[in-house]
């Protein structure tokens, strides 16, 4: 038994594949199977003459979606789909599939989501989930390769880390805990033990915005640093943004190209990128818009970032925004406290914020004072405030959405498509 995708090396040879059918065409003398096995597509030729009466009948019943094993020669066809066509001279029969709910014509998102289990066999799920795969390869191999250790995080959390509004609550025994909005306190505790560290595991908002880019649970990617500033994590997220476009745009042309995502943008992605302030960002908004003006103080939504990020080639890093709009953990800017020591990459295209990333706050008093003005307890953070209570540094790290960066890799409309089964306001299941 072979693999598709490695058809190329068996040129001329009899061979056999394990797989389901994908779609079958007949006419009288000759029927064609087109045959997928997740690894790749090929097109399978029963000719009458060839095989047993029995066989050429059981080739024209198969239903979309059987499995089937199919036995043939090898042959190369520039024509067929991935170059190389399957001369079938035997089929088994594995399952018989019941009529397959997504056939060819166009379904509603609706529906597709509810048979989200079968939909991923289709072509552009299968490119999607692709390059997702080689997005997580690149994320280790890049942070392996700078000597990072991967670090995890809990997903059941006594406090909140992004704002008390988008937390999911869970019982627990006789208490009550959340689901984790990011892994980055811990990650601070884990680069005080081993230098430079990365979490990657999913991350929950319980966010009652229906948007093209809001997901409830989500992949988050981590990196932190001690003994690292604001300069140093902005150099290492350009740094990570382009190793992983790099990359996939090498490995994955043609997952690329199922999902006819125009390459060049891509292609030019490079470091340095362009970095603004809040202030010239706000600046380049207002002189768009004269009659609806944003103000001095909001953070930025869709919109905003769509409009900002259209202005530029490669991805924008705005950084120094108002300390009113960001978090509590975030080092003020000590040439203008008005400020945090944060930024936001925003991917080109209108797609917006992928990273968000600060230095942290490691002084313990100021620490202690932001979390009464935030109005968080003290009692869940001492672990936290420990940090600053034994060998404080300077360090800071940035969180990347995995699903983010893919929306715009693949560049697609929605975010659920990123993901094997989104979860969003209105959808738990699958
Ligand atoms: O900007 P955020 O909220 O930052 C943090 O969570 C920090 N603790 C990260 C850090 O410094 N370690 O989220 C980081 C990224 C965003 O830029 C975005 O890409 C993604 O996570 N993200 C979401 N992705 C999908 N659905 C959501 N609801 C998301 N919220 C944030
Ligand atoms: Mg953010």
């Amino acid at each position: 038994m072979i693999w598709i995708e490695e058809v190329s090396s068996y040129e001329g040879k009899e061979v056999e594949i394990h797989g389901w059918l994908h779609n079958r065409r007949s006419s009288g003398k000759i029927h064609f199977l087109t045959i997928r096995d997740g690894t790749g597509i090929i097109q399978g030729v029963i000719l009458r003459d060839n095989v047993s009466s029995d066989t050429f009948k059981l080739a024209d019943r198969i239903s979309q979606e059987s499995s089937i094993i199919v036995r043939g020669k090898v042959r190369e066809d520039k024509r067929a789909p991935g170059g190389y066509e399957l001369e079938i001279n035997g089929i088994l029969l594995v399952h018989s599939a019941e009529p397959y709910p997504i056939s060819k014509k166009s379904h509603g998102i609706d529906f597709l989501l509810s048979h989200r289990h079968l939909w991923l066999r289709s072509r552009r799920q299968y490119a999607i989930l692709k390059v997702r795969g080689e997005v997580i390869l690149a994320i280790h191999e890049f942070f392996d390769s700078r000597g990072f250790t991967r670090f995890d995080a809990p997903i059941l959390t006594p406090s909140a880390c992004e704002g008390t509004t988008t937390l999911f609550e869970v019982p627990y025994f006789d208490s009550k805990v959340y689901l984790s909005q990011s892994g980055q306190l811990y990650a601070e505790a884990g680069c005080m033990a081993l230098g430079k560290v990365y979490t990657f595991g999913p991350t929950f908002r319980a966010e009652k915005s229906k948007t093209r880019r809001h997901l409830t649970e989500f992949w988050q990617i981590e990196p932190e640093v001690a003994y690292a500033n604001l300069d140093d994590i902005m150099k290492l997220a350009e740094d990570f943004v382009t190793y992983i476009i790099q990359r996939v745009v090498e490995r994955r042309k043609e997952e690329l190209n199922i999902l006819e995502r125009d390459t060049k943008p891509l292609e030019l992605i490079k470091t340095p990128f362009p970095r603004i302030t809040y202030q010239q960002a706000i600046d380049l908004l207002n002189k768009q818009n004269e009659t609806s003006k944003t103000q001095w103080g909001e953070d930025f939504g869709a919109p905003q970032e769509a409009y900002i990020s259209q202005q530029f080639k490669l991805p924008v890093l705005i950084h120094r925004y108002p300390a009113e709009c960001k978090a509590f953990y975030m080092k003020r800017d000590p040439e203008d406290s008005h400020l945090s020591l944060c930024v936001d990459m925003l991917a080109p295209e209108g797609y917006g914020e992928i990273i968000g990333g600060s230095q942290r706050e490691d002084d313990l008093a100021t620490l202690e004072q932001r979390l009464q003005e935030f109005n968080l307890p003290k009692e869940p953070h001492e672990w936290y405030l420990d940090l600053r209570r034994y060998g404080s540094v300077p360090h800071s790290g940035f969180g990347l959405g995995l699903e983010r960066l893919l929306a715009w890799i693949c560049k697609s409309h929605h975010i659920r498509e990123m993901i094997p089964f989104p979860r969003t306001i209105d959808r738990s299941s699958p």
